[in-house]
């Protein structure tokens, strides 16, 4: 008879900072020189779903990203991630002898993205945080957010926010051991479910330098960054927090935008200095302030990780105004289709219009979104004797 196959499959979203985690002061643990803050995604855009399973049958532990096969212990991200879920499994099956002794049983994970990988898009937030999520629900893990984003952050520090919905803070913590650099929610989704978000592509390449290496790089060199960390993220993070639960968009932009001009400056200030931004980068935030400037006040805001696209934040009520003008700089990229766009108001600067105009390849038009979600076994990327579905 064939062994039996136990599976979950999650899916959970990407999340894009507001205020930038950058830099880390312990790199085994994940552990951040600075707290940060993020809106997470709406997965009906942008998601990872993962399929986890275990089955006496199985004979290494493999995940399958998006079709590629890999060796889970090859990767001291992957496995410790794995390893941390299976001892919490081991000790409740300690403790209850009715459980199926599944934690002994080698798993295979299949995973998707449905957006580029490591194009500056956040993939290993969403990544991580569901391959944390799916493993803990097949072990039927009840933990809460906070505590699965303990072991999320070990795979990849931004992964630990995408276990919430809304607008949610990872909090550095003190401990050595990490136990208190966690995530939380801020406020949830029905708090300020206004925010909107268009996603420029400048660029769906594989980034330049990673951030692994680029926030090393930056915590051994910029005397920036020392600012940063000590001097300025923590009063902006009170500031952000405070913004969200005033749902006050102006101030909320302002930091935005000013924490992603920061977190660029410390790239330029590192040895050999590292540039995410590129002309087209440039252009959109030039494009930014020429619909802010028509406007007469701050109705949208830019923000870049690393990597050279645009995350533009916006509300609801001036949606057609902006994307009016985001459509009159880049009418040629795909994702535009099922948006019927008007003539724009704003007068916006030619040099930035023609750069826009070649560089943006792709908009993706969503909005703010809920955490991880279950999905159902018709949903799964496993066959039923633990194959991937699609490889
Ligand atoms: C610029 O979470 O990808 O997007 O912890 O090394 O995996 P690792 O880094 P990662 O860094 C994200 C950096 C950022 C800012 C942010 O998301 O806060």
């Amino acid at each position: 008879m064939a062994e039996k196959v136990y599976q979950c499959t999650v899916s959970a979203p990407v999340n894009i900072a507001v205020i930038k985690y950058w830099g880390k002061r312990d790199v085994g643990l994940n552990l951040p020189t600075n707290s940060s803050l993020s809106v997470t995604l709406s997965q009906d855009d942008l998601r990872t779903v993962t399929s986890a399973s275990c089955s006496k049958s199985f004979e290494k532990d493999t995940l399958w990203l998006n079709g590629h096969a890999e060796d889970i212990s090859a990767s001291k991200r992957l496995s410790v991630c794995v390893e941390e879920l299976r001892s919490v499994r081991r000790e409740l099956e300690k403790e209850n002898d009715s459980m199926d002794k599944i934690s002994q049983l080698k798993v295979h994970v299949v995973s998707i993205n449905n957006f580029p990988t490591a194009a500056g898009l956040a993939s290993s937030a969403a990544g991580y945080a569901a391959f944390t999520e799916a493993i803990a629900r097949l072990y039927d893990l009840t933990w809460t957010p906070t505590e699965l984003s303990r072991i999320a952050r070990q795979g990849s520090g931004s992964a630990c926010r995408s276990l919430f919905g809304g607008y949610v803070s990872w909090e550095m913590g003190e401990l050595h051991s990490g136990a208190d650099s966690v995530a939380v929610q801020v406020e949830p989704v029905e708090h300020w479910p206004e925010m909107r978000v268009a996603i420029m592509v400048a660029s769906a390449a594989k980034k330049g330098i990673s951030s692994t290496s680029g926030m090393q790089a930056t915590v051994a060199s910029s005397t920036l960054f020392q600012e940063r960390i000590k001097n300025i993220v923590p009063g902006r993070m009170q500031a952000m927090k405070q913004a969200i639960r005033n749902r006050d968009f102006e101030t909320f932009a302002k930091l935005t935008m000013t924490d992603s001009n920061q977190f660029h400056a410390c790239c330029l200030d590192t040895l050999p200095p590292i540039f995410y931004l590129n002309d087209t980068s440039r252009a959109i935030i030039r494009v930014i302030e020429n619909i802010n400037a028509a406007a007469g006040k701050t109705v949208a805001a830019y923000t870049f990780d690393a990597g050279p696209n645009a995350v533009v934040y916006f509300l609801e009520e001036n949606s057609s105004y902006i994307l009016d003008a985001l459509h009159a700089v880049s009418k040629h990229a795909e994702g535009w289709e099922e948006s019927a766009r008007n003539p724009t108001s704003v007068k916006i600067d030619d040099v930035a219009s023609e750069t826009v105009s070649s560089g943006v390849s792709r908009v993706i038009l969503t909005k703010i979104g809920d955490g991880p979600r279950i999905l159902s076994p018709e949903e799964s990327l496993i066959k039923e004797d633990g194959t991937p579905k699609n490889a």
